[in-house]
């Protein structure tokens, strides 16, 4: 029988304190996981920044403790200022957090509250719990994999991977973590060094000072890497992913989704479609933006595309992206641009046939899921290392343009190579089958859903 947070505490619902890291990547599937133990009977308690705050009117049922963050405005999307945000960040509301979780323990009775869910990337509210003698586990929102290179870390670059010196080193295998080359691996370049290993040392350290790492993973995907993580942490590795498929419409997208597009699939031909959408990050520059544009209206391929606000390096996070003059013209009929879709239920939609993705790990995940093949064009982090796994392991996609400049004669290849070639085909029934084991693991007694009892038991335990 499933464990439920009322069973054995006379009926009285006890506490889950989460604390989601201020991005879209990592809210959603915090929010998931919120979804997940509110409905085994756990009552849940949302700490947040005011950067990025939750919509607290969308969520009636859970409460909101805003921790003030000090900081002005939001970081540019260039991937070093992200970074900095994030240690900033965790400075930044150390002291406030620590008031605002010593009131709410007053508040609730010690013993109701079960343990702090922080994000890997949040250490320094992991330590303000320990402090204060509260549990806490860690959710780390990225692959099983991902989190292995983060604590083979310091011995890749003892052994000479890392920092990359010169652009040759990039394609070097990584003995240690198969099938990563070094450019598979979260890296900056020298000047940025420093920086990616005090986040990964960071987020390691959050994990090993808790009592438990959650991962939006499943068996069927990431067997042999979890099975590594389990070997070389001391603490319980709970694989209960694909979190969205447990916790459907969980309501934690921060910009307006366009409900409108869904209509538009409707009444196209099925797995006609690609879907375009480069995450909530990601940043192109303008010639790339005019390369893909020009790309997708020559392949023919019916579309439809996210073109966020701020998609353009160097520009303001609301400032509209300009597609080239013309490209409307040349595509009327056959495609649509938004700036946010419903992208779980238009990666679900029969009509999508492929996904251009940058591969954050949450898309990455929903696609697989969804059983749609995957066009990869990973941008920084974590990504290149999930469209390797994309492209080598899994065998559902392929990256286009090897990370160099795009080329609309490149990108049009690319399309229908994936959308209409025999090999894009190959890689559809592939990612049919991994759909189906995913939908096992998700399923009665599948082993997402048996660690998502077992961790429930285990907070329930702390
Ligand atoms: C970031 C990093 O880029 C990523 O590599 C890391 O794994 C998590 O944090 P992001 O770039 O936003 O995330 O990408 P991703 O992880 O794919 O998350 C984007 C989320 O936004 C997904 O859940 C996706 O469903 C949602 N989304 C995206 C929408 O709801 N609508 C859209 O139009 C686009």
């Amino acid at each position: 029988a499933a464990a439920t947070a009322s069973a054995g505490h006379g009926g009285r619902r006890r506490h889950v304190l989460l604390f989601p890291l201020p991005y879209q990547g990592h809210i959603n599937p915090m929010f998931r996981l919120a979804g997940v133990l509110h409905a085994r009977g756990c009552a849940v308690t949302v700490f947040h920044t005011r950067f990025n705050g939750p919509d607290a009117a969308r969520h009636p049922e859970y409460r909101f403790v805003p921790v003030p963050d000090g900081m002005s405005g939001a970081p540019s999307v260039a991937i070093d200022s992200v970074v900095k945000h994030i240690l900033a960040l965790n400075d930044a509301c150390e002291a406030a957090f620590r008031e605002r979780l010593a009131a709410v323990l007053a508040e609730y009775s010690r013993d109701a509250v079960t343990c702090l869910v922080a994000d890997a990337h949040l250490l320094r509210m992991v330590e303000v719990a320990r402090r204060l003698a509260v549990p806490t586990l860690v959710l780390r929102t990225g692959s099983a994999a991902c989190f292995a290179g983060f604590v083979a870390y310091p011995l890749l670059c003892d052994k000479g991977y890392l920092p990359v010196q010169e652009s040759s080193e990039l394609d070097r295998p990584v003995r240690e973590l198969p099938p990563y080359r070094v450019r598979d691996l979260m890296h900056m370049g020298s000047d940025g060094h420093e920086l990616v290993c005090e986040l990964l040392a960071r987020a390691v350290a959050a994990v090993k000072l808790s009592s438990g790492l959650i991962l939006n993973t499943f068996d069927a995907l990431e067997a042999p890497e979890l099975a590594k993580l389990r070997r070389d942490l001391a603490v319980p590795v709970f694989d209960i992913g694909p979190l969205h498929k447990f916790s459907p419409a969980a309501g934690g997208s921060l910009l307006r989704e366009n409900r409108s597009c869904l209509e538009w699939l409707d009444v196209q031909a099925p797995e006609s479609v690609l879907y375009v959408s480069f995450g909530s990050l990601a940043c192109m520059g303008g010639r790339e933006l005019d390369e893909t544009a020009w790309g997708i209206a020559g392949s023919g391929v019916p579309f439809l595309w996210v073109v966020r606000p701020g998609l353009v390096c160097g520009r303001a996070p609301d400032e509209p992206a300009r597609l080239p003059e013309g490209f409307e013209a040349a595509t009327r009929g056959r495609g649509v641009v938004v700036e946010w879709a419903p992208q779980e239920e238009v990666l679900r939609h029969r009509a999508v046939g492929g996904f251009w993705t940058h591969n954050g790990w949450n898309s990455t995940a929903e696609s697989v899921c969804e059983g749609v093949p995957m066009l990869c064009r990973p941008h920084f982090g974590d990504q290149m290392g999930n469209a390797r796994y994309v492209e080598h392991v899994w065998k559902v996609g392929f990256e286009v343009g090897d990370g160099g400049e795009l080329e609309r004669g490149t990108v049009e290849a690319a399309i229908r190579r994936l959308m209409t070639g025999s090999d894009g085909a190959e890689m559809r029934t592939r990612a049919r089958e991994l759909k189906m084991a995913a939908a096992e693991c998700t399923g009665n007694a599948g082993s997402s859903e048996l660690a998502i009892v077992r961790m429930v038991t285990h907070i329930l335990s702390l």
